[in-house]
């Protein structure tokens, strides 16, 4: 196992470019799987653990796809498929495997997917996806840790969600694209990956409207045809780049995103102290000496992405003053607090709030990355630590970041990847 080794305090300065979105690409792989004639190409699909394992999937039911990792290409052809089963081997690395259900539903007619794993973010169910399914007329069933869903076709109908569910959204629009009625989707996920996924299958063919607003109305279509696709850039990584420059009194320029996708983080990062200006796709930060203390609090798209709430904690650990941050998107997302105190932050828990003070400065120590976000919030606190750090079990980073630790060296970050 590889773990990060970390030599603090460093400044987090200069120009960087970030790759294509994790959570964008993950289910338009996986809507690829919809398209039963020729080849669909996927531009600008970053090189992760996790890509490597939806690949996996849609090789074990059958698609043929190929992957050129250093032009961030990918070739698609999944005209036939062999297997409607999503085995426990791949769903357990990764949660976001459960998106092939709706693939595999709406065109094989069934599917038998294995209750998911991933990141341990509190109690993650599925059981919006499931409730959905089946309001559009699939039996389903579990046996044996599998759930197993059936319908020949997918009718359509009306759906909600009780909450915006991004994955539970993406997997509905699935099965709609090509069901035998009109779908309406009520209190939908807003986020951009969603917008993109859209697009994506507005390109093959679909008639998706009202995608990036609660209300999502899916016209179904017989067809979808091979299509050619990029994927939008990464906000959480930007935003993982934007706070380390924050927090270490860096100056960064950040491309290859949207800068609109970020506007609650910008908004909080100007709050704190930092200046900033963006352009069309990049967003430029110069941070105050100390940052100041924030209240936050973590919301569905457009608010605050829970995403970010990790490396935000680590930014507020050596900021001025008092900060509050509360979770209201999963019910078990402080795992990084523990690891925080370690490092000689001050936070305390309560419930779905954390109260941290600000400290003068942190000292090294080893952490441990507990899943993909707060992994990276560690590595943030190490940087503006004194002295050696470790954070261990990096995989989990490099689920959701392309080679984190090169960049932050090409940032002035003074960190190495070694085997533990
Ligand atoms: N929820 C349910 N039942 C469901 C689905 C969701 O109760 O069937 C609840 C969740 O427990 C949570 C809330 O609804 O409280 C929202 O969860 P959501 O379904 O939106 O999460 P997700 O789709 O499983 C995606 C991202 C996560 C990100 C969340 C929130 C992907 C592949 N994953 O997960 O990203 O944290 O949305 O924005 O898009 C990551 O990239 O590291 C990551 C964890």
């Amino acid at each position: 196992m590889d773990k990060f080794v970390i030599q603090g305090p460093c400044k987090i300065s200069g120009k960087i470019k970030t790759d294509g979105s994790k959570n964008a690409a993950l289910p338009i792989i996986a809507g690829a799987l919809l398209i039963d004639k020729g080849e669909s190409t996927i531009r600008n699909v970053p090189p992760l653990r996790d890509i490597d394992t939806i690949v996996k999937m849609l090789q074990y039911v059958g698609a043929k796809v190929d992957y050129d990792q250093k032009a961030r290409v990918m070739r698609i052809n999944a005209s036939k498929l062999t297997e409607t089963t999503a085995p426990y081997e791949l769903m357990r690395q990764m949660r976001a495997s459960f998106l092939v259900l709706g693939p595999l539903l709406a065109r094989m007619g069934e599917a038998r997917i294995s209750l998911p794993g991933g990141c341990s973010l509190g109690a993650r169910p599925v059981d919006y996806h499931i409730k959905a399914f089946a309001s559009m007329g699939a039996k389903i069933s579990e046996e044996a840790g599998y759930v197993v869903a059936k319908a020949k076709p997918l009718k359509g109908g009306a759906i909600y969600f009780d909450k915006p569910s991004h994955t539970g959204t993406e997997n509905i629009l699935y099965g709609a694209v090509m069901a035998k009625e009109k779908t309406i989707i009520t209190n939908a996920a807003c986020d951009p990956e969603i917008v993109d996924v859209a697009d994506f299958l507005n390109k093959a063919g679909a008639k998706i409207h009202g995608v990036g607003t609660p209300r999502i109305v899916v016209e179904p279509v017989k067809k979808l045809k091979p299509v050619d696709h990029t994927v939008s850039g990464d906000r959480l990584v930007a935003g993982t780049y934007l706070i380390a420059a924050a927090m270490t009194g860096g100056t960064v320029e950040v491309s290859g995103i949207d800068p609109e996708h970020l506007t609650l983080v910008l908004h909080k990062l100007t709050e704190m102290g930092c200046e900033i200006s963006s352009r069309k796709n990049a967003v430029m930060l110069k941070a105050p000496k100390r940052l100041g203390p924030v209240h936050m609090t973590t919301f569905p798209y457009p608010g605050f992405p829970t995403d970010l709430q990790a490396c935000l904690m680590a930014a507020v650990c050596v900021a001025s003053g008092t900060s509050h941050i509360k979770e209201t998107v999963f019910n078990d997302r402080f795992s990084h607090s523990m690891e925080l105190r370690r490092l000689g932050a001050e936070v305390t828990i309560s419930s779905d709030e954390a109260v941290i003070t600000g400290v003068d400065h942190l000292e090294g120590a080893s952490v441990m990355a507990p899943d993909i976000r707060a992994g990276a919030g560690l590595v943030l606190a190490c940087l503006v630590a004194r002295k050696r750090s470790e954070v261990l079990r990096v995989y989990h980073v490099d689920r959701g970041y392309d080679r984190l630790d090169e960049k932050l060296a090409s940032l002035g970050a003074d960190i190495r990847r070694e085997k533990d």
